[in-house]
């Protein structure tokens, strides 16, 4: 070919496609270390190629290796389970199991020594026992953070019912980081109290922000108790409980590698347990009761808080999960999603409607070595007025693109990002018995909700490209 039809050759959609990615490779040296994830999708992820699929939501959800299934329906078929802690052979065996995967996580996040191991059935399984079970009174104190999941918020409502006082510690407006300086001040402002629990996420479900872990030691130093939410945090990135040693830690299973559904847990410090007041018994929970009697007693271990029988059947899944991303590396999955996700800020905050309008509003700092694969964001017409969420979510469905849309049970990070005032909130709740968001917007006149994509360990370089490329179909011409 001559250089002038070189020249005059339009580049093809493939060409244009491969020369992002090498751009984009260039721009990320780093991603070619994570490339054997490309071949490990493939085989273990299938269906993702062959259904089209771009899937966006792994904040939501993990998606689960095939691998993984086969190789706990393997040993379903291979054993007789019984009800754990009984002496009968069935019995035995499936305690074995569940023991076995208790202490892998507990060896997974190297808190062999300090923790305990409560399985429960999710992430806010775990949030209520600290909920039910911490000492809260007149003089205790519960803070939170304003960017928290629902099932962490909800832990104010044992606060209050016990008069307990709470409070939150704001975000800055723009970075969406957690306020340091107001967080001091409220860590500093309460020495009588004696009971006071801190909680909040390692890392935001909603904005990615990952707030500083040194939160923890912070806290501590000034006599308060931890509960770290790591849900959002521990499927991309390493919690070593040997360099932070909060008092409590909670997450959901199914988040870190997609299976099984219904089990998470809680670690929970050693020395904390005689400090918790369980409020009621279970089987399982005690060494002995009397029916004709009121008397119990509870045992002194984990199993204090797993109330019932525990999911003895998925349980030692657990295990083979946790090998699985070990043999990936968690620092692999990082780098991986850090890429993407940088690259994916870049390019779509440089969008423009032709009139000079951006298209869309990314919240939070874009510094990548403070956030994780999680974005959220607002789409704007032309002439400024936000698009709605649902709109944007019924065009990716259209295009089997999986977003996810609302406020994504964090209340707080969406009155921050929408600027939904107190007065907002006090004025709708109390003057209605029951509402939902499309009627507070209606009555607000406030936005509401955003678009969430987030990024997992088989995302590549297509799944954002395809993100990318739905987003500037937006851009009006
Ligand atoms: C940060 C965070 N905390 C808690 C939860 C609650 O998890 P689950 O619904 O598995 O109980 C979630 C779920 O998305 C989350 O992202």
């Amino acid at each position: 070919m001559s250089l002038l039809n070189f020249i005059l050759t339009p580049v093809t959609r493939e060409q244009e496609d491969k020369m992002l990615y090498r751009e984009f490779c260039k721009q990320f040296p780093e991603y070619r270390s994570t490339l054997h994830l490309d071949a490990l999708r493939q085989k273990e992820y299938p269906l993702l190629q062959k259904n089209q699929h771009t899937y966006l939501d792994f904040t939501g959800a993990n998606l689960f290796p095939r691998n993984l299934l086969q190789q706990h329906l393997q040993l379903l078929n291979s054993g007789i389970f019984g009800n754990p802690h009984s002496t009968n052979p069935a019995s035995l065996h499936a305690t074995q199991l569940v023991d076995d995967a208790r202490k892998y996580v507990l060896q997974y996040f190297h808190a062999e020594d300090d923790y305990y191991c409560i399985f429960t059935a999710n992430a806010s399984g775990a949030l209520k026992i600290v909920g039910e079970c911490y000492p809260f009174n007149e003089e205790s104190f519960l803070l939170l953070s304003l960017d928290n999941h629902n099932s962490v918020n909800g832990i104010r409502e044992f606060a209050a019912q016990k008069k307990c006082a709470f409070q939150y510690t704001p975000l800055h407006s723009e970075t969406l980081y957690l306020d340091k300086e107001a967080l001091q001040n409220n860590l500093a402002a309460h020495p009588g109290k004696k009971n006071k629990l801190f909680a909040f996420p390692a890392q935001s479900n909603v904005s990615g922000i990952k707030h500083p872990l040194s939160y923890i030691t912070m806290a501590q130093e000034k006599g308060w108790h931890v509960l770290l939410d790591a849900a959002a945090f521990v499927p991309t990135d390493v919690l070593d409980l040997r360099d932070v040693k909060p008092e409590f830690v909670t997450m959901s299973f199914y988040k870190i590698f997609g299976y099984p559904t219904g089990v998470g847990c809680l670690l929970m410090r050693k020395d904390i347990l005689t400090h918790l007041q369980k409020p009621w018994y279970a089987g399982g929970t005690i060494t002995l009761s009397a029916a004709n009697y009121r008397g119990h007693f509870l045992k002194d271990n984990e199993e204090r808080f797993e109330d019932g029988t525990v999911n003895y059947l998925n349980i030692p899944a657990i295990k083979m999960g946790l090998q699985f991303i070990e043999k990936i590396g968690v620092e692999m999955i990082k780098t991986r999603v850090t890429c993407l996700a940088q690259w994916l800020i870049s390019k779509l905050s440089q969008l423009r409607h032709p009139n000079g309008n951006t298209l869309l509003k990314i919240f939070g700092a874009e510094a990548i070595t403070h956030r994780g694969g999680t974005l959220v964001m607002n789409f704007y017409n032309s002439s400024g007025t936000v698009i709605p969420f649902w709109k944007i979510e019924q065009a990716a469905n259209e295009q089997n693109i999986s977003i996810r849309t609302g406020c994504f049970c964090n209340p707080g990070l969406d009155e921050t990002n929408n600027r939904v005032y107190p007065g907002d909130l006090e004025y709708y709740f109390n003057s209605r018995e029951k509402g939902d968001y499309f009627e507070m917007i209606e009555v607000t006149k406030k936005i509401r909700g955003s678009v969430r994509i987030s990024l997992g360990m088989v995302s590549n370089f297509a799944d954002v490209y395809r993100f990318y490329a739905f987003a500037k179909s937006f851009v009006i011409s």
